[in-house]
């Protein structure tokens, strides 16, 4: 039987096992996909395992979305780009790294009806799901982007992987067409200490977070008038990207995915 696996520190919240396993068992594949809390000098061990196909494939989540690059033989453009991997698999004898957060993004904002094009977009926060963000956002043909991050170092050295983005400093506000968290900040219930009241026109909200469904940051957004959205929609479309490279077979998403989601 095929084993997949995603991997992170810390992993208890990842809602993948569930997401994927209900995807194997209706496409009637005989796999199974479980969690697996790594230490960064385990992974060279995991990935060896996959080279002797032990291990089928895998995701990856935080921390290293750039530390497993390192450890593999060949990356898609998007992951090349982004220098950041979340998907793994092995083709012709080869690890391939591959950046499923990209459509996922993508496909989120599209099916909000949201027209990006020309557009100012405002994103807290530099850690690694930002340059995923940054790359679709560009393929939209979004008119600026700005980020802002309480750590401007990590802000400046996004400017290596894209040009013409720019930097605010952590507590300062501009206007915008759709702000993004993408800090982890919303988590466990904190806030985000910048003053929004003040804006007008329509504009959209948008938390890369899912779990809370609706966070402080997105309740405000709500509160002052504005389009919300949470990561759901993110997440599903970057596991079933991912689903596809594995199985080549594009997975079903309808109500009962999200409900599945929604019961943790
Ligand atoms: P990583 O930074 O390891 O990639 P992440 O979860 O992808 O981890 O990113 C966390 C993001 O939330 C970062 O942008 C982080 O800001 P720093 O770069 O300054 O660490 C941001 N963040 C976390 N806690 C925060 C806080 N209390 N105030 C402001 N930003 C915070």
């Amino acid at each position: 039987m095929k084993r997949y696996f995603v991997i992170g520190n810390p992993i208890d919240h990842s809602l993948s096992p569930k997401l994927q396993n209900w995807w194997l068992k209706e496409n009637n594949i005989d796999a199974t996909y479980d969690k697996i809390k790594l230490e960064e000098h385990e992974i060279k061990n995991f990935i060896q395992d996959i080279k002797e196909q032990k291990i089928a494939g895998c995701n990856v989540t935080v921390p290293f979305k750039k530390k497993i690059i390192p450890f593999l033989d060949k990356l898609s453009q998007e992951a090349e780009q982004t220098q950041s991997v979340n998907t793994i698999t092995f083709d012709s004898g080869e690890l391939v790294g591959h950046n499923t957060d990209i459509s996922g993004f993508d496909t989120a904002i599209k099916k909000l009806n949201f027209k990006t094009k020309g557009k100012k977009v405002l994103i807290l926060g530099a850690g690694g799901v930002v340059p995923s963000i940054i790359f679709a956002l560009k393929n939209m043909r979004v008119q600026e982007i700005i980020i802002t991050n309480r750590t401007r170092e990590k802000a400046e050295n996004l400017k290596a992987l894209f040009n013409n983005i720019k930097i605010l400093e952590w507590g300062d506000l501009t206007d915008f067409h759709m702000v993004i968290n993408a800090t982890s900040l919303g988590l466990n219930n904190e806030t985000i200490d910048l003053d929004f009241s003040s804006l007008e026109h329509d504009k959209l909200f948008y938390d890369v977070i899912y779990n809370p469904q609706e966070t402080r940051f997105l309740k405000m957004g709500k509160q002052l008038g504005y389009k919300t959205e949470n990561g759901k929609t993110m997440f599903v479309y970057q596991a079933l990207e991912a689903f596809k490279l594995w199985h080549n077979i594009e997975p079903k998403v309808n109500t009962d995915t999200y409900k599945l989601l929604d019961n943790d």
